[in-house]
């Protein structure tokens, strides 16, 4: 059997169904680009049937991004599995097409309430049919790490015969333990003949911390392909982190002697980045591999004996997972050779977006001494929204004191004069809260608010993520009552005004998603 470890990246499919993390289809698109720069092998892009808008990013990143594989997924259901088939033909030989059922006891008596006869039949055909549209098929029994393992051995014979090329086992509810789902992997070895003929894959929940610890026990018993998620984000608590998982097999190569996978560790960082900007997702600073401690020494012991030796205390260098700052930004710089250097880095932008960047860069390096590229990814990061600016900030000033007060002037897109209108509040971002509901009519609650610095230095540019709620009143709620979170992002040098672009960003999104066209009512998986 080979050592090599397929990773396939379900960022943008179970990582987007963590609340308030949904991404428009530029932002997707982006992610796909830097998941193919990371050289991942497959990109899960969407649940196709889901919504038209889930539909229409699978099928974008399959007509524009090159390299990896690109999955859709799909229940077994006739109409799903041809729905995901269209949004994933653009790729021609790239296709996957991922069928998934649930085998458990708990699921077949209370969610599906069919028989064991009926889960076999049904995956079979599931598997058959997307076998007609494409000979890359994979599936999933739901919940296998809680179905009998005769059964879950049973389904994975059967979809096998049937034609399937990839067997993923998930660990849907995180409730596995490392040595007992190793067990499983082992067991399925031991009791399906026909188990060499397809990849075995897992894809293991983090409900209880164990995600990461499963994905290796599998490994170690024959798993060959790991599903899992940039910063580990996905349903509840979030999915394996492919940073973790990639890191652990590349630098404890002794324990996990000779697998390998394929991804360019260097770009690890700025996937990071780039999935933590789109989705609001903050990434907590003590993570693995990619949080803002992850590479400081702070006790002066482990500094003296990182300046003797760096390996005291580092096991892996920074630049090995793509962390590393150069001084190269600066106002001198025209926009041919920031266009030039963005280009190494990897972004595809347009010649106008090109220009912005470069005026943006401008007016920051007259702010700050030093601009870094962290600072510039910032920036780009925030042009790949492409939710119109209804609302745009104009001026904003702030008073903090006794009775903190803001003055705030708006620009509307449709109304020749900017509005503006002052008030007080009880801090000075609450000041300028209520204040830009009065202007713009609505009545956002905040459910989050943080402030993260981009780069060091007191001069840093500061990027504020907010996460709000909108009351009906402003009628921008969705149907039914439900109240959606939406995030919103900003920077700036000053934190006030970042907490204002942030807030208006996040006007600006419902706004958007208010007025496309209603989606589909999402399936529950
Ligand atoms: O967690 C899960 O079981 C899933 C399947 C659809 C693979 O996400
Ligand atoms: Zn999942």
């Amino acid at each position: 059997m080979s050592d090599q470890i397929l990773i396939f990246d379900t960022t943008l499919r179970d990582g987007e169904q963590c609340p308030g993390a949904s991404m428009n289809i530029r932002e997707k698109l982006e992610v796909a680009r830097q998941l193919a720069r990371l050289r991942v092998d497959i990109i899960e892009a969407g649940f196709p049937i889901a919504s038209d808008g889930d539909f229409e990013a699978v099928k974008a990143i399959a007509s524009e991004v090159q390299g990896p594989r690109i999955a859709g997924l799909a229940r077994c259901v006739d109409k799903d599995i041809d729905r995901a088939a269209e949004a994933v033909k653009p790729a021609g030989d790239r296709a996957r097409i991922h069928v998934f059922l649930a085998t458990s006891a708990i699921h077949r008596e209370h969610k599906l309430k069919m028989a064991q006869s009926e889960i076999l039949k049904r995956s079979v055909e599931g598997v058959k049919r997307a076998l007609g549209y494409c000979k890359d098929v994979e599936f999933s029994p739901e919940d296998a790490s809680r179905t009998e393992p005769e059964f879950l051995a049973e389904v994975t014979q059967a979809v096998i015969e049937a034609g399937a090329t990839t067997v993923n086992i998930p660990d849907t509810v995180g409730y596995a333990a490392p040595h007992q789902f190793g067990a499983l992997i082992k067991h399925l070895y031991d009791h399906v003949p026909n188990i060499k003929n397809a990849i075995i894959s897992v894809h293991c929940h983090n409900d209880l911390g164990l995600a990461v610890a499963n994905s290796l026990a599998a490994i170690q018993n024959g798993a060959r392909q790991i599903e899992c998620t940039i910063n580990g984000i996905g349903e509840r608590a979030g999915n394996a982190s492919l940073e973790e998982v990639v890191m652990a097999l590349k630098v404890r190569q002794d324990a996990f002697s000779g697998y390998q996978t394929n991804i360019d560790s260097t770009q690890i960082y700025r996937s990071s980045r780039l999935v933590s900007h789109m989705t609001g997702m903050i990434v907590q600073r003590n993570k693995a591999i990619v949080g803002d401690n992850a590479f400081a020494h702070e006790a002066g012991i482990h500094q003296h004996g990182m300046m003797a030796n760096r390996e005291t205390y580092e096991i892996m260098r920074a630049e090995d997972v793509g962390r590393s700052s150069e001084l190269t930004w600066g106002k001198h710089m025209g926009h041919h050779a920031v266009g030039k250097k963005l280009e190494e880095m990897g972004y595809k932008l347009s010649e106008e977006e090109v220009r912005r960047i470069t005026d943006q860069i401008k007016t920051l390096a007259d702010k700050k001494k030093q601009v870094y590229d962290e600072d510039v990814t910032a920036i780009v990061e925030g042009q790949f929204s492409e939710v119109p600016q209804v609302w745009k900030l104009g001026y904003l000033s702030v008073m903090t004191g006794e009775i903190p007060t803001a003055s705030v002037r708006l620009i509307h897109a449709e109304k020749k004069e900017p509005i503006a209108d002052a008030g007080t509040g009880d801090g000075p971002i609450d000041a300028m809260l209520k204040t830009i509901d009065r202007i713009t009519g609505l009545h956002g609650s905040l459910t989050d608010y943080s402030v993260k610095s981009v780069t060091r230095g007191k001069d840093a540019v500061g990027e504020v993520t907010v996460r709000v709620t909108f009351d009906s009143r402003a009628n921008v709620s969705p149907a039914g009552g439900e109240t959606k979170i939406v995030t919103g992002k900003g920077v700036s040098t000053d934190i006030i005004e970042a907490s204002a672009l942030a807030y208006l960003n996040a006007i600006n999104r419902t706004l958007y998603e208010h007025r496309r066209t209603a989606e589909t009512e999402k399936p529950t998986l």
